[in-house]
């Protein structure tokens, strides 16, 4: 058994933090800090990120039963309406943004319009679906400066599927969870490499279903292991072993994991693609670290074999070297953890807070305090 007392200051640093800030934030939509520590914000609700905020509000309302976040949450997910009427910029994000706000609303209180909003996010990421190629469709024409992205499917897309189980259980119709495990298939077969490294993107003809080729988006290149891209592939795959139990869900989840676990520096927090020299100055991506330790956390927990310790151990020393040295606690940034790289081939966003890393960080946080109820 792993030692979690740690979380108990962490937790309590983290709810001090989240009540300041959270007067300072409100009901917008940050996104990543600026060089002064300060969160820019958004204003088109569609983006991917809007989803985060208000699913860390949540997180600490579920042990707090503060108002002052659950009111906040709940206003960000009113805002969030105008993306999902609107449709014309929807993507295959839908899974991030509803299910960390109207799904968890539903879960904790029932309530029909976040159920009736979840239902219909889970219906436009199915209706994604090309069918001839098998895949999910992660974007809109226009959507990438540089192609028609119709055929572009990434590996962040495991991430949705949760969206699409909860609407086959909360409907009965396995309609939805066909398209994920069908989605998951094609994941296994062309993003997964022989030695458990991820592809980013891959891209198939929309008419045809056929492979072109793969492509780099936020890593070093096509060959290189982007940090975050294989944090995705750890959580993500997990997520398919708990919904689907099919033994080779697991096994893919398992070695993804151990290959990150294997590609971690001494310190614990992943270098932002682990196939780039390592100097001391190489940025680090915190935001890959907390969302592998919540996989990790969640694979480790469905393994009463022993098998699931290691899982369990990794998560806990990346959490805790996450709190100790990239914690915001002393300081009046509005971002929780620093260290998170967004995109370093465009030169953005370098040693930031970014909301989801923020998000991933409370998850492992509130995952591990529970481990023992949980488990
Ligand atoms: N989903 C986009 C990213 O990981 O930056």
């Amino acid at each position: 058994m792993i030692d979690n007392s740690w979380t108990e200051d962490a937790w309590t640093d983290l709810v001090t933090k989240v009540t300041k800030t959270s007067q300072i934030m409100g009901s917008k939509f940050p996104t990543m800090t600026d060089d002064s520590g300060r969160y820019a914000f958004t204003q088109d609700t569609w983006r991917w990120v809007t989803g985060f905020w208000p699913g860390l509000l949540w997180l600490l309302y579920e042990d707090t039963k503060n108002p002052l976040f659950s009111n906040i949450a709940l206003n960000c997910e009113t805002q969030l309406d105008q993306a999902l009427h609107d449709y014309v910029n929807l993507h295959h994000d839908v899974g991030f943004m509803w299910q960390l706000t109207s799904v968890k609303r539903y879960e904790m209180t029932k309530d029909m319009d976040a159920r009736r909003r979840g239902l219909v996010a889970a219906s436009h990421l199915a209706s994604r679906f090309n069918i001839v190629g098998s895949f999910i469709s992660a974007w809109n024409k226009n959507d990438v400066n540089d192609s028609d992205p119709r055929g572009l499917s990434i590996i962040d897309s495991l991430m949705n599927l949760p969206l699409l189980y909860w609407a086959s259980e909360e409907t009965g119709d396995p309609r939805f969870r066909h398209v994920a495990i069908a989605h998951t298939e094609t994941v296994l077969e062309h993003f997964i490499r022989p030695d458990y490294s991820v592809n980013h993107m891959v891209e198939f003809d929309p008419f045809t279903g056929e492979k072109i080729r793969v492509r780099s988006g936020q890593g070093q290149s096509t060959t290189s292991a982007w940090a975050r891209g294989t944090s995705w592939a750890v959580h993500g795959l997990a997520l398919a072993y708990k919904y689907t139990k099919n033994p080779r869900h697991l096994e893919a989840a398992q070695k993804v994991a151990d290959f990150f676990i294997r590609e971690l520096p001494d310190d614990n927090v992943p270098h932002w693609d682990f196939r780039v020299p390592r100097e001391a100055t190489t940025p680090r991506d915190t935001s890959a670290g907390m969302c592998a330790a919540c996989g990790m956390l969640v694979l480790g927990s469905m393994l009463d074999d022993g098998s699931g310790e290691k899982y369990i151990a990794a998560a806990n020393a990346m959490t805790k070297a996450t709190y100790e040295h990239y914690g915001n606690w002393n300081n009046d940034s509005d971002g929780i953890i620093r260290g998170g790289t967004f995109n370093h081939p465009a030169g953005l966003g370098i040693d930031v807070s970014l909301i989801y890393g923020d998000y991933y960080y409370v998850e492992a946080l509130h995952r591990l305090r529970h481990l023992k109820s949980t488990r």
